[in-house]
């Protein structure tokens, strides 16, 4: 082996060193806050996975004010959505168009909601943060845990340590459905499927393997009904529903919208696509004079931003 040329090399490892903390300093100041406008950074921050997908630029880059400046944050929440959707190893072409549209129950993702819906969550969150709107975050009905584990990587990436994620659900599936109470229910049978229920110990091991548990993510577990009234939750700034019944989308809706801050965000996982959820939030707008505009985000999901 030969030995190493210090004296021609010296000269050189310093203009390399000099050269890399230039690049660090600039790379800071370019990737601020303050210096939106980077073309160079805006350029490279999609990573070649997500290149590769059969979707619109603005799909699989959620449009938070923050997203795309910040390169290192956005290539890891890129990532995160990848693996969450599982759309980092499937191969199906199916496969890959229900994990961007959440269109199935896919059988090792960690969330069903899809790649969109994420991009929704991301972009939500980067603006109450950015915008200092108070609150935690929820979501009631978690399944695997993916739309919350998102919602935790994003509180982290952005190094917030005060807002907690409420992890609600019963982790027995979705309830039977109470006819006479609750006509708009009258068909459903979610409440056979056993795939959608998932335990409490398999939705905190999730949090585990991305590395996202802490003590700031608290699990509700129970009937919406018995849970969420009672939960220690003083503000809101983002509400997500996805219990799919009419029930438990009410059952949701009256004791949390009210702690939803001016500002918040209140999303409808399936507003388009379950006749059940939209009947009741749309009698539960009705009945409280809510008139803010709903956003269509994909086939299935809506939100609307609770007026300052
Ligand atoms: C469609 S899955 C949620 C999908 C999830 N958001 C995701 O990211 O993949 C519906 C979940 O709601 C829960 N659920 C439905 N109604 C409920 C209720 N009334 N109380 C508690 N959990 C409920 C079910 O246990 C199930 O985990």
């Amino acid at each position: 082996m030969s030995q190493p040329d210090n004296h021609s090399r010296g000269p050189w490892i310093g203009i390399a060193v000099g050269a890399l903390l230039a690049g660090v300093l600039v790379g800071f100041l370019i990737g601020s806050p303050a210096k939106k406008e980077s073309p160079g950074l805006r350029a490279a921050a999609p990573t070649p996975a997500f290149q590769a997908l059969p979707v619109e630029r603005g799909d699989y880059h959620a449009k938070g004010p923050l997203a795309m400046p910040e390169y290192f944050r956005g290539v890891y929440l890129d990532l995160a959505k990848m693996s969450l959707t599982d759309l980092l190893y499937e191969d199906n072409p199916e496969g890959i168009k229900a994990r961007i549209t959440g269109k199935d129950w896919p059988s090792r993702a960690v969330t069903m909601i899809g790649l969109k819906r994420l991009n929704n969550i991301q972009a939500c969150a980067e603006d109450v943060l950015l915008n200092g709107v108070p609150g935690d975050f929820i979501e009631a009905g978690v399944w695997r845990g993916g739309a919350t584990i998102f919602m935790k990587a994003v509180l982290r990436e952005y190094g917030d340590t005060s807002r907690t994620v409420w992890v609600a659900d019963s982790f027995e599936g979705v309830p039977p459905p109470s006819p006479d109470k609750y006509p708009s229910d009258k068909d459903s049978k979610l409440n056979q499927y056993a795939m959608l229920a998932v335990s409490i110990e398999k939705v905190r091991a999730n949090f585990e393997r991305f590395g996202l548990l802490d003590d700031r993510v608290r699990f509700l577990k129970g009937w919406f009904k018995d849970t969420l009234g009672t939960a220690p939750i003083k503000n809101l700034a983002i509400l997500r529903l996805d219990g799919d019944l009419y029930e438990s989308t009410m059952d949701t809706l009256n004791p949390l919208y009210p702690k939803l801050s001016p500002g918040g965000y209140c999303i409808v996982d399936d507003y388009f696509n379950l006749s059940a959820q939209k009947e009741a939030v749309d009698k539960y707008r009705a009945e409280h004079g809510i008139t803010e505009e709903i956003h269509q985000i994909d086939w299935a999901g809506a939100y609307w931003q609770k007026r300052e």
